[in-house]
């Protein structure tokens, strides 16, 4: 009975966060309000890993704040860009049920391929900003 509320919780919140933020990421480029409208929802604003879907999600979350600290002091922006995107050898999580890939939710706002590309720079620059020192 937990699991399948669980389930249900998970299902709902999924369509929430698709569903509630599109117009924001028509009128922005900027990696911040992207962020806001597509991230924070699990990650939480600072990038804890706090936001208000987390609690329903079956995987702990990730900190954001410290892929830097993780990686020898350095973001690996390129393997975070084709995280996001979805591509070939990115990690796990983006494709699973618990963190939709989000590539195609880029590409689908914009005819233009590259202006989503501009998108996933700028919310991958995004990220940088948050490192913990
Ligand atoms: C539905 C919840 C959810 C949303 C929305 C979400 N994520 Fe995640 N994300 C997760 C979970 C859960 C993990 C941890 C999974 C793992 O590491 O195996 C994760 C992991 C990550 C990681 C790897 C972190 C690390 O330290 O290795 C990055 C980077 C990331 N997400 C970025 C994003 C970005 C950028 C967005 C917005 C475009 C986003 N996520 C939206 C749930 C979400």
């Amino acid at each position: 009975m937990f699991r399948i509320h669980c389930l249900l919780m998970l299902a709902g919140t999924l369509a929430y966060a698709q569903t509630s933020s599109p117009r924001k990421l028509i009128t922005s480029m900027e990696g911040k309000d992207l962020y806001v409208a597509y991230c924070a929802s699990c990650h939480g604003l600072t990038g804890k890993g706090d936001g208000p879907v987390s609690p329903a999600l079956k995987i702990p979350m990730a900190d954001l704040r410290t892929i830097a600290k993780r990686n020898n002091g350095a973001v690996p922006k390129e393997e975070l860009e084709k995280m996001i995107l979805g591509e070939k050898g990115s990690r796990a999580a983006h494709g699973s049920e618990d963190m939709p890939v989000w590539g195609p939710v880029f590409r689908k706002v914009e005819n233009d391929r590259d202006l989503g590309l501009v998108r996933v720079r700028h919310l991958v620059d995004y990220l940088v900003s948050l490192q913990l020192k």
